[in-house]
């Protein structure tokens, strides 16, 4: 299933709010995203978003008038109408002030108004300088936001208007629209992992034979980027360690940058220690070279190739299963597997979970290759227990879920 594609029948409404910032320009890629996916999307910038992006932009990308105050179209009441009708509220990019203004129930212009009316899920993506976002007021603020259920997503870090880097940057747009479908499609995100602090892998390491040859896998990295997104949506802490990932990083996580599985193993070990579940998403490469040749290997004049000769890399899933780092620590493995002449899909699976001793083990079917790459995955989640739940073909992103909801399961066990 497409998960941005609207249900049957009615389009999905989407109010896009757009306060008064320098990325409001950034906004237009996500209204894309969302009109291109078949969504309604109703533009409400306020006065201050319009010195930067113009009304005529938002009306042209929408294809419907755009208005910042509630004196145009009286008679259809649009202050309290297009809240109402609304199944999603995104306002990107969120300033400190329609924050505040949100958080206090102020209403003094459309956008506003709308954020009072609306029933519907909110998601706001902040940006602003690091000073603002880190004010004891938008502190405050965004608390009282998430505490009456609206996800305020973590601004990304970066450089930020003018010469200054730090956190208050705008999460890229593609991030903004993954997350905002994630909570139309769940409704109000149950924040079941709040307060607690996981650890994703993911991504292909790289084993290289000389400074610009390496072994390498077709790993995408996409499983291990949706179970981070999905964990932030449902209040986790979330630190992510990607190997050779050409994603952009998602909104709200630590991520840690590696090539090879030696450094990939350094990473989720450390990272383990404090972590209350740890997913090895990643396909970390078995073997290595014994030798790394410092210049480039050169071809041989009488037409013969290099022997390689390799050696194993150490089993990162099975070390960090086998010597826990805190007690209650769930630890997930996952099995591409496709079956041979010693046993089914299934069948190694369940011999795989037992030898790594994970708690769970998500296994997929990769007869044929199609999953690498792809945005649709089907999988299996088998249980230390004996149990195992046929998750329905679905997106990454709905995967991801299914596997924190296993997650969470052990964790009031
Ligand atoms: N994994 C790991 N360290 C490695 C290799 C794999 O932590 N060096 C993890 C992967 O992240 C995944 C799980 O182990 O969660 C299964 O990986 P897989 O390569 O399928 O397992 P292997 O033990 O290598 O089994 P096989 O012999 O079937 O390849």
């Amino acid at each position: 299933m497409d998960e941005a594609a609207p249900p049957s029948g009615a389009r999905p409404r989407v109010v896009l709010g757009v306060s008064g910032g320098i990325a409001a320009y950034k906004a237009c890629e996500l209204l894309r995203r969302f009109t291109e996916s078949g969504h309604d999307v109703t533009v409400v910038p306020t006065a201050a978003a319009l010195e930067f992006v113009g009304a005529p932009t938002w009306a042209a990308l929408s294809g419907k008038p755009v208005s910042a105050g509630v004196w145009a179209d009286v008679h259809q009441v649009p202050h309290v109408r297009i809240g109402q009708q609304a199944d999603l509220v995104v306002v990107a990019p969120a300033t400190a002030d329609v924050m505040a203004k949100a958080a206090h129930g102020l209403a003094d212009d459309l956008l506003t108004n709308t954020l009072l009316t609306a029933r519907c899920p909110v998601v706001f993506a902040p940006a602003m300088h690091t000073e603002m976002w880190e004010h004891p007021a938008t502190v405050a603020n965004v608390a009282t936001l998430r505490e009456r259920g609206a996800v305020v997503l973590e601004p990304a870090e970066g450089r930020l208007t003018g010469k200054d880097t730090g956190k208050g940057r705008l999460p890229e747009p593609v991030e903004i629209f993954e997350s905002a479908v994630q909570v139309m499609l769940r409704g109000a995100v149950t924040q079941d992992l709040a307060g607690r602090h996981v650890l994703v892998s993911a991504g292909g390491t790289r084993e290289y034979l000389d400074p610009v040859r390496f072994l390498g896998n077709r790993s995408s990295g996409l499983q291990g980027y949706a179970l981070a997104r999905a964990a932030v949506a449902r209040g986790a802490q979330v630190t992510l360690v990607a190997a050779n990932v050409t994603l952009p990083d998602p909104a709200g996580v630590v991520v840690r940058k590696v090539e090879t599985t030696a450094q990939m193993r350094e990473a989720v070990v450390a990272g383990a220690a404090l972590a209350d579940a740890v997913v090895m998403a990643a396909a970390p490469a078995d073997f290595r070279p014994t030798s790394l040749s410092e210049s480039k290997i050169k071809k041989a004049a009488d037409g013969s190739a290099p022997a390689i000769e390799l050696e194993q890399n150490p089993d990162i899933l099975a070390e960090v299963a086998q010597n826990r780092a805190r007690q209650g620590q769930v630890v997930v493995g996952f099995a591409a597997e496709t079956g041979d002449t010693t046993g089914s899909v299934m069948e190694l699976g369940r011999a795989k979970l037992a030898r790594k001793g994970c708690d769970l083990l998500v296994v997929n079917d990769v007869s044929g290759g199609a999953v690498f790459g792809s945005a649709d995955n089907d999988v299996v989640i088998l249980d230390a227990d004996g149990s195992a739940l046929d998750v329905e073909r679905g997106s990454k992103n709905i995967v991801a879920h299914a596997i924190w909801d296993q997650v969470v399961r052990r964790f009031v066990m």
